[in-house]
């Protein structure tokens, strides 16, 4: 692709404000969350004037045809290069150009929407909400060397650039790295070590500070879509991936991936997806944000692949759901997992069910998650009993019973930041939190509650402080 028509096209795309806060402008709440529901009408309408930010929705977001004279662009060029079709009605884009978060834009296949013949095998796809999550979700900690596992459209580049110094980015579909490169020219960032290759094949022998991946995590029979199936076996590919994840981090490197996994019949997911993390010698945390019954499964893919209503549409339906009923699956789980190479000889992992709304981004706390947990795991009763715990700020006491009790029936902390997690506790945990501020060691703190509640001296400290430090509501 010419490189100055790539320096022209962004000059212009960026003059007419064709950016995130530009285009929400032009649409508006209605037409927005139409588009959301994949209906057309309103943005069309929004869109009716021929004026160059109009045009330019109508032609990269919407992916209809504009007149070829209302395009503030040098059509025949980019006809000539295939990012434009001319039709009996105008010119039409042949890919889908959206403007980022982060100020650049994202070069991916058309979306399909309802009625658009079936998705290409090798489809790139855009960046949505699933790209969104597991960019907030990195952390920001600047880092040497980072590696995108399945690039796709880029998105997961833009938020590295500034953070890395230097970026690999890896897709088995080479359409995707070649999608990838555009996003990233038009973005301005420069300097992307893009190679094809499967898994991490193409970084065979290299080591990272941070990996990161959004990968083709669904869980279907074949692999219809490379875009979101992998071809290996069920959940196999979140496995291995997170199973072959260590061997390729710099000491201290982390590796943070989107996953979903199965629900068996006899099993708990928080063993199977502890399981994947065992043996890594690194510290784990994985929390499931979702889960969905088979049925409501299979309708969320088959539709975002706009297969409803199509004559495959029941006979897919039912082989997918006969597949999962075959292997006993009683729901998918779907989330976040993070490792840290910590150096740790008794590496700690910890799953779990986070899902409520948390602080966003994630990724600007998250080190301080992953350093509470590896404290509560690490630190001897000795050396609890010896520390001055804090409350950290965005903790609140809740006290619940009836009207005009003495006893609350229930105490419950919770944080108003972060991952505002709550948790009931019991009356020396709240007792601890009302009085630890960081000034005196936890051993003469517990003596004094004991002494007040009538219980027994504790020599070694309560299990649940250990899990109070581990939640973030008490810092070591
Ligand atoms: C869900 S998309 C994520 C795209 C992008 N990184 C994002 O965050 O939106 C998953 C990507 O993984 C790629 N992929 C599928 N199988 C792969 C494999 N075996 N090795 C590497 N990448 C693969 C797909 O081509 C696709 O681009």
């Amino acid at each position: 692709m010419p490189a100055d028509l790539l320096d022209r096209l962004r000059d212009r795309l960026v003059e007419s404000d064709y950016s995130i806060d530009g285009v929400r402008e032009r649409l508006g709440d209605v037409a927005a969350t139409a588009l959301a529901r994949e209906e057309l009408v309103p943005a069309l309408r929004a869109t009716r004037d021929r004026d160059a930010l109009g045009v330019l929705i109508r032609l990269w977001w919407l992916g209809v045809p504009v007149p070829a004279a209302d395009v503030p662009l040098d059509v025949a060029r980019l006809v000539e290069t295939g990012l434009l079709v001319a039709e009996a009605d105008g010119v039409r884009a042949t890919v889908h150009l959206q403007p980022w978060e982060t100020g650049g834009y994202v070069v991916s296949d058309r979306k399909v929407r309802p009625g658009d013949p079936a998705l290409r095998h090798d489809h790139v796809v855009g960046a949505g909400g699933a790209s969104a999550n597991l960019a907030q979700l990195v952390s920001r900690r600047p880092v040497e060397r980072a590696l995108d596992l399945g690039t796709g459209c880029g998105v997961q580049v833009l938020h590295l650039a500034g953070r890395a110094e230097r970026i690999v980015a890896t897709d088995v579909n080479p359409r995707a790295v070649e999608l990838a490169g555009l996003s990233w020219r038009l973005s301005g960032v420069g300097d992307v070590d893009a190679r094809a290759g499967s898994m991490f094949e193409p970084v065979e022998g290299e080591r990272f500070d941070l990996v990161v991946s959004n990968p083709p995590f669904v869980i279907s029979p074949r692999e219809r879509l490379t875009y979101r199936e992998s071809g290996f076996e069920a959940d196999g590919f979140c496995r291995d991936l997170l199973r072959l994840a260590p061997r390729y981090l710099a000491p201290g490197g982390r590796c943070q991936v989107l996953a979903s996994w199965l629900h068996v019949k006899g099993e708990d997911w928080r063993d199977r997806v502890g399981g994947w993390l065992a043996g890594s010698g690194c510290d784990g945390w994985a929390v499931q944000r979702e889960a969905q019954d088979p049925a409501e499964y299979v309708e969320l893919w088959l539709r975002d692949a706009a297969e409803q209503g199509t004559p495959a549409y029941r006979e897919r339906y039912d082989e997918w759901l006969g597949w999962l009923e075959s292997m006993d699956v009683t729901g998918i789980g779907f989330g976040w997992i993070t490792l840290h190479d910590s150096g740790a000889l008794d590496p700690v992992i910890r799953v779990e069910e986070l899902t409520q709304k948390v602080e966003l981004p994630v990724g600007g706390y998250v080190d301080d998650v992953l350093a509470a947990i590896a404290a509560a795991h690490r630190v001897s009763d000795e050396e609890l009993m010896a520390a001055c715990l804090s409350v950290p700020d965005g903790v609140l006491e809740e006290r619940i019973g009836p009207p005009g009790a003495d006893d609350p029936g229930q105490i419950v902390l919770r944080q108003i930041r972060g991952l505002r997690r709550t948790t009931s506790v019991g009356t020396v945990e709240a007792a601890l939190a009302g009085v630890c501020d960081g000034g005196l060691p936890l051993r003469p703190l517990l003596a004094a509650i004991a002494e007040l509640t009538g219980e027994e001296p504790y020599g070694t400290p309560p299990e649940s402080i250990r899990a109070l430090v581990a939640e973030g509501f008490l810092a070591l």
